[in-house]
């Protein structure tokens, strides 16, 4: 750990206006209803520490990509709601709190929790605008960054406000996420145990390039899962119905594949998939091979040949890594192979294998199976972030905290 931490902190915090970075970007349903709320759970330990010393907390937090633009259905409510009801406490929200930040601020009492309303409103906060990280500095003793999953953007709440107050810490969460991961960097220490193996899923190749790029200097085996493979298998001159693929994303897919064979990296796609005209509970569902999905089908699942594939990489592999569902595990027919990954990480976990999940859907999905977080090595609340943080970059909401203090010689 290089960054200064929140229980190193050596002042006083009673009475003081603490600002508190959180990641509560939460999954919502139809209805606004929070499907899972891992997030707010996991960054209670900051905010109840905070509330016992009587300071005055502040939460920022984002939530979606409104695009510096009002959302209505992006607004904080069900997150406000859902913290008070973990903390045991009103918690102050307002919908004019960005308008009125520093009123706002200053209306917190010790002891007092208050959540300003979605930072992502403001045009400035992508942007990383010094004015306004100037200005959600106003007032604040102490700024604590608890959001590990934003900490890779460079954001006016997450890396520019980190410049304008007196001290800047990791929160609790913050620093469990970067003692777990750190040893899995390639370089700090003994880096990851091998064979390493990541399995990515989830739907969008465009949004993972740069991570499977990455990834192939580390690992010695690539699972690809979810949409994405769809987006391979038509690469290498398969028929994929009306799966999800990104057309203009098949040389970038060809160009990975050569990448891996370069290097050494063995890749595994879907050799076959559960495949429906829809995605819904009662579709009519049928398997089949990858590389021949009829017209007006998709594949939606990992099937068992695959999934049978997979185990055996899984079986031999001493660290692995698994951001992303490999089928659309929210609806009941597409859930087989993201519960049985899930299943293969928790028995590789008790053989001694580390094992690292990461990513909202991930997470999400390991609720819905009833799983234990418990049951794999580390549980991380980042998506994007724990996959660059462990391709070795430095997420700059990390960079721009206060260091450590060095421990200097007695005598
Ligand atoms: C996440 O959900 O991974 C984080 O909240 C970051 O969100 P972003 O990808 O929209 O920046």
């Amino acid at each position: 750990m290089t960054v200064l931490t929140l229980k190193q902190l050596t002042q006083s915090l009673a009475g003081k206006t603490v600002l508190v970075r959180e990641d509560f970007n939460v999954p919502l349903d139809v209805t606004g209803a929070i499907t899972d709320d891992t997030r707010i759970q996991e960054g209670m330990e900051t905010i109840q520490y905070l509330v016992a010393q009587q300071a005055k907390v502040v939460i920022l937090c984002h939530f979606g990509r409104p695009k510096g633009q009002v959302v209505d259905s992006m607004r904080l409510a069900p997150v406000a709601q859902r913290l008070s009801e973990l903390l045991g406490q009103a918690v102050l929200y307002s919908p004019n709190s960005l308008e009125n930040y520093e009123a706002f601020v200053a209306s917190v009492q010790p002891g007092q929790v208050a959540l300003v309303e979605n930072t992502r409103f403001l045009p400035g906060e992508e942007k990383n605008d010094p004015e306004l990280a100037k200005r959600f500095a106003t007032g604040i003793d102490v700024f604590v960054n608890d959001a590990f999953g934003a900490a890779h953007r460079a954001h006016a709440s997450t890396e520019g406000v980190a410049h304008s107050v007196p001290v800047a810490v990791a929160g609790f969460l913050m620093a469990r996420e970067i003692e777990a991961l750190t040893p899995l960097v390639p370089g700090m220490g003994q880096g990851p145990k091998q064979p390493f193996t990541a399995i990515i899923g989830g739907s969008k190749v465009s949004t993972k390039i740069t991570v499977l790029e990455n990834l192939l200097n580390t690992v010695q085996h690539l699972i690809i899962g979810g949409g994405m493979t769809h987006t391979f298998n038509l690469a290498l001159g398969g028929q994929v119905g009306n799966s999800l693929v990104e057309k203009e994303h098949v040389p970038t897919a060809l160009r990975l594949l050569e990448q891996a064979k370069a290097k050494g990296v063995a890749v595994h796609l879907t050799s076959d998939v559960v495949m429906a005209q829809r995605i819904a509970a009662d579709a009519e569902t049928k398997l089949g091979d990858s590389k021949t999905i009829p017209d007006g089908w998709e594949g939606l699942d990992a099937g068992p040949e695959t999934l049978k594939a997979w185990e055996a990489v899984i079986a031999q592999s001493n660290t692995i890594l698994w951001n992303g569902p490999v089928g659309v595990f929210e609806v009941a027919p597409f859930a087989a192979g993201t519960r049985r990954i899930a299943e293969l990480l928790a028995q590789a976990t008790q053989r001694g294998a580390t094992t690292v999940l990461g990513g909202g859907d991930t997470v999400a999905a390991i609720g819905q199976f009833g799983m234990n977080p418990n049951a794999f090595t580390h549980v991380s609340t980042g998506g994007g972030a724990s996959l660059e943080f462990l391709e070795g970059q430095v997420l700059p909401g990390i960079a721009a905290l206060n260091p450590a203090p060095t421990l200097v010689a007695a005598g």
